[in-house]
């Protein structure tokens, strides 16, 4: 294929154009779930944009999140709140969510990711 300087401006105009497309979608999907949806104290599990689970937490003084894939060996973790921990099912690690994502019981030793979140206009957002 010849390349000419009016079919490369042309490719690099859809360039732009998909980027532009993209970077919508992407604010778009940032949206997580409006704030009035959930509770005090109540919890929301959502996807990140690359595909991994993650759970929002609402208290008093505002919201967090983490990604609820253990940092053992790839398990996934799940809320248990009676004990306000997230339990992984796979060796049963640990981690408190009210305390950074930290390890409260191994064999993980490293804390649960977490998912920067915002709320802006009534929405709990990807910050
Ligand atoms: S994969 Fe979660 S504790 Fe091992």
């Amino acid at each position: 294929m010849k390349l000419t300087r009016r079919s490369a401006l042309r490719m690099a105009l859809a360039g732009v154009a998909t980027s532009l497309v993209g970077s919508r979608a992407q604010a778009a999907s940032a949206q997580i779930i409006r704030l009035t949806k959930i509770k005090v104290g109540g919890t929301y599990q959502f996807q990140l944009p690359n595909g991994a689970p993650a759970l929002l937490f609402r208290t008093k003084t505002g919201v967090f999140a983490y990604q609820t894939i253990c940092t053992h060996q790839g398990g996934l973790t799940k809320y248990f709140s009676p004990k306000k921990l997230l339990v992984c099912s796979v060796h049963n690690a640990s981690f408190d969510p009210f305390k950074k994502g930290a390890v409260v019981t191994g064999p993980a030793v490293d804390p649960l990711p977490t998912v920067k979140v915002a709320v802006k206009s009534g929405w709990v957002v990807l910050a």
